[in-house]
């Protein structure tokens, strides 16, 4: 049986001195969101301008600064895009989980399509965009005037909002089609079903979420559901080949590389998700032979 290493590295992956250029074959991952409450504070710890931000928009509450925030924001995640590209060999894949946002700011509702600036950025960056899919999810419920819930209104036109109920799993790859040596047996031993290609390849997603069994730690880190790591592993990758996921949160894409005999390194900033990580590789019921380390950096490393 292969035997795969895992890293897991406590530190930004701004920048990512432990990985050498044109080593990493495929990025799976999911980033804060823009513009999503919860991540407001990571933001501005990664970023003082951000904060300063922030604190300009409490004494002077102006539209202006809502959008540098959020240009801001943006900027602070294609560090790490960035990053990535340097990593990525030639042929490499790079697949970001992303959701849009919709927040009412200054009594202003509206929608901040964090998809869009992605590409965006990835496209500047020199990443060639892919065909991309929606991962339609079951949870969230119908917007009236921002408020979360229709409320019993939204029947009559014109002031109910479309619900956001789809994530975006954008697909970007790095300069020409990768190439094997003919006949590649670990290629071959990585080919998909018939089954699995015709359901997988198409662009929307019906995947239901772990969050019902996760702990209060694992939820608050908004992870994804092992079955989008475990598809995108085997759609973009190879056996032996070696899975970065620059925001590792509870570990789910350390944990998918495991099972489907992929290396893989993982950054996590935050040191508290530590035990949450060990706590999932743990539950690796698959058995498979595998060495994991974890580095904690004691410096932080700013763009
Ligand atoms: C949306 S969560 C990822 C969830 C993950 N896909 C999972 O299944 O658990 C984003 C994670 O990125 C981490 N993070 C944010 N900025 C970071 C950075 N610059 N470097 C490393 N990790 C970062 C956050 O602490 C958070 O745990």
């Amino acid at each position: 049986m292969l035997q795969t290493q895992h890293k897991i590295i406590i530190g930004n992956s701004q920048k990512m001195p432990e990985i050498p250029d044109c080593s990493i074959h495929l990025m799976v991952t999911s980033p804060p969101y823009p513009m999503i409450q919860m991540w407001d504070h990571q933001f501005s710890e990664s970023d003082p301008k951000i904060a300063m931000l922030w604190k300009n928009l409490e004494t002077n509450p102006q539209q202006e600064t809502i959008a540098q925030i959020y240009n801001a924001m943006h900027e602070n995640l294609a560090e790490v895009w960035k990053e990535t590209y340097r990593v990525l060999i030639e042929g490499g894949i790079a697949c970001i989980n992303i959701g849009d946002a919709t927040r009412t700011m200054n009594s202003s509702f509206r929608v901040y399509p964090n998809h869009a600036r992605v590409i965006e950025h990835c496209e500047c960056i020199g990443f060639t965009s892919l065909p991309y899919i929606l991962w339609k999810k079951p949870t969230t419920k119908p917007m009236y005037k921002g408020k979360g819930a229709f409320l019993g209104s939204g029947f009559l036109p014109p002031n109910a909002y479309v619900t956001l109920d789809c994530e975006y799993i954008l697909i970007f790859r790095k300069g020409k089609l990768r190439h094997f040596p003919p006949k590649d047996h670990l290629r071959y031993d990585s080919a998909l079903t018939k089954k699995q290609r015709d359901e997988w390849f198409s662009q929307i997603w019906a995947v239901t979420g772990s969050r019902q069994t996760a702990d209060a730690l694992e939820r608050r880190t908004a992870a994804y559901p092992e079955e989008i790591a475990n598809r995108l592993i085997k759609m973009f990758s190879v056996k032996g080949d070696t899975v970065l996921d620059p925001f590792l949160g509870s570990g789910t894409t350390t944990k998918a590389a495991i099972q489907n005999c992929r290396n893989s390194i993982g950054y996590e900033i935050d040191p508290n998700l530590l035990p949450t990580i060990k706590k999932k590789l743990d539950k690796n019921d698959a058995k498979m032979v595998v060495d994991v380390k974890t580095i904690k950096r004691t410096e932080i490393v700013r763009g």
